[in-house]
């Protein structure tokens, strides 16, 4: 009978009745977990079956290809790419991924801020779906691999899936999630932010306008959005809606390429901070006015960008980091003094409470140096101070196994990028799966990950999401 099923559908099988015969002499640690956790019993798979790399298939042509074909959305040339919240190419992105979606054969629906999700209906009626997925915006000037081997990989998963016959119990979710990036309205992970709850931010969305004035909710209605703020909370999802979620993603570090490691499990996600902050001063003539009466908001930004590296080298810890990413001024002449500064602060650590220590003294900082230069620091905003996330024991003990099976090495790690899993994990377990990527390049046209360390990912994926699925 098995000879009849497919590789992938013959080793559940086996590993289901193995797991029965090997249940009195061996008590597997996961299962038990996965028992403890779900309150369902568990017998999906055996820590002593390995099922060859060859009987999960990625069609890696397909997928290098829909990879190519989704940079080719972007308001930078290749091999950069751009792609922004709500503008032309993320329209044409969205719908792209929407019908990718459709071809899988997954129900697709979309939430009022373009959080896409595709299903596929699982065989028993009623159980929290087992979800996966990330994003596919794109910071200005950027790769192609970030967020989007999250989301292709995710639906490639879900064709291996089908491909070998299997069927879930629990039903399966892709979700592409809606502007993880900062880039447009300066908040990060905005659709996993408000699908997890955030009061804050759909308060916060009534006022948000990006560089050029336009309003979040104007920008929406541009992408075909048409939302007003009393519909942002239909946006949130309970607590509990899904069994697991789970994200692929390039590591964006180069710990997996150095080692020769092809799968990292993440076991817990950095605290990320971002704030905002404005100096303003009197400015003038770049030749009249003279220095002892200048008072230089552009000064007070280089000083207080300097004081951000000092304040996080301080901490003593390597996990701490900081980067002013944005530093503007006005007029911008070369012979003006600049009347006032806007700079953007990002910082992360593991140690949340390490973090917001170096929040407070740069806050301080930034206050001395408006005294000292007589500059009005007229804004000082946090703009978010997020937590640090940990994976589920479960879900990373699952994605260890499904390595394991699959012959391929594996190493914990946490993930110092942040990630709609940050989010995800306020209402669900969650876990993540990093794979190599050249150099640990990110954010620049230069990010690379091979279709070969894709493929492993994806593989990782769709059996973690069969083993989920069946818990
Ligand atoms: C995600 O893009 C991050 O900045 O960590
Ligand atoms: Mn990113
Ligand atoms: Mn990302």
């Amino acid at each position: 009978m098995a000879s009849k099923l497919s590789p992938f559908l013959s080793f559940l099988l086996f590993s289901f009745l193995s797991a029965r015969v090997l249940a009195t002499i061996y008590e597997d640690p996961t299962r038990k977990t996965m028992e403890e956790f779900s309150g369902y019993p568990t017998e999906t798979h055996s820590p002593f079956l390995s099922l060859s790399s060859s009987s999960l298939s990625v069609d890696m042509e397909g997928l290098q290809k829909q990879i190519d074909e989704l940079s080719t959305f972007s308001d930078s040339p290749a091999p950069s790419v751009t792609r922004v919240l709500y503008s032309e190419k993320d329209v044409l992105a969205r719908r792209y991924i929407k019908g990718l979606m459709d071809q899988v054969g997954l129900a697709v629906r979309e939430d009022a801020v373009g959080n896409i999700f595709g299903r596929w209906d699982g065989s028993e009626i009623g159980l929290p779906a087992v979800a996966t997925g990330s994003h596919i915006d794109a910071i200005p000037f950027s790769g192609k691999y970030d967020g989007v081997v999250g989301v292709l990989g995710a639906l490639e998963a879900i064709k291996v899936l089908k491909r070998s016959g299997f069927q879930p119990r629990r039903p399966l979710e892709v979700i592409m999630f809606t502007s993880e990036e900062p880039t447009r309205f300066g908040i990060s992970c905005l659709g996993s932010r408000l699908l997890a709850g955030s009061e804050v931010l759909a308060n916060s969305l009534r006022e948000a306008v990006d560089g050029q004035d336009i309003s979040f909710f104007d920008a929406a209605k541009f992408a075909g959005y048409n939302i007003h703020p009393e519909d942002l909370p239909n946006v949130f999802l309970k607590n509990g809606s899904y069994f697991g979620f789970l994200e692929l993603h390039i590591e964006q570090g180069p710990i997996l390429e150095e080692e020769g490691v092809p799968i990292g499990i993440v076991s817990a996600i950095a605290a990320p901070a971002s704030i905002k902050v404005e100096f303003e001063g009197n400015g003038g003539h770049a030749g009249a006015v003279l220095m002892p009466v200048r008072n230089d908001a552009g000064l007070a930004a280089a000083e207080l960008a300097l004081a951000v590296e000092k304040h996080v080298i301080e901490s003593g810890s390597m996990d701490t980091v900081g980067t002013v990413g944005i530093l503007e001024l006005h007029p911008g002449a070369i012979n003006s003094i600049p009347s006032k500064a806007h700079l953007e602060i990002d910082t992360r650590d593991i140690d949340e409470k390490r973090r917001n220590g170096v929040i407070e003294k740069i806050h301080q900082t930034a206050i001395k140096i408006s005294t000292n230069r007589r500059v009005k620091l007229s804004e000082f905003k946090i703009i978010n101070q997020d937590p640090p996330a940990l994976s589920e024991k479960l879900i990373i003990d699952t994605i260890e196994i499904a390595a394991q099976q699959l012959n391929l090495g594996h190493k914990r790690m946490i993930s110092r990028a942040y990630h709609d899993s940050l989010f995800m994990a306020r209402i669900s377990p969650i876990g993540m799966i990093f794979i190599p990527c050249y150099k640990g390049y990110s954010h620049k046209p230069e990010e690379y990950a091979s279709m070969e360390d894709i493929a492993n990912g994806v593989k990782v994926l769709a059996l973690t999401l069969a083993k989920l699925s069946l818990a």
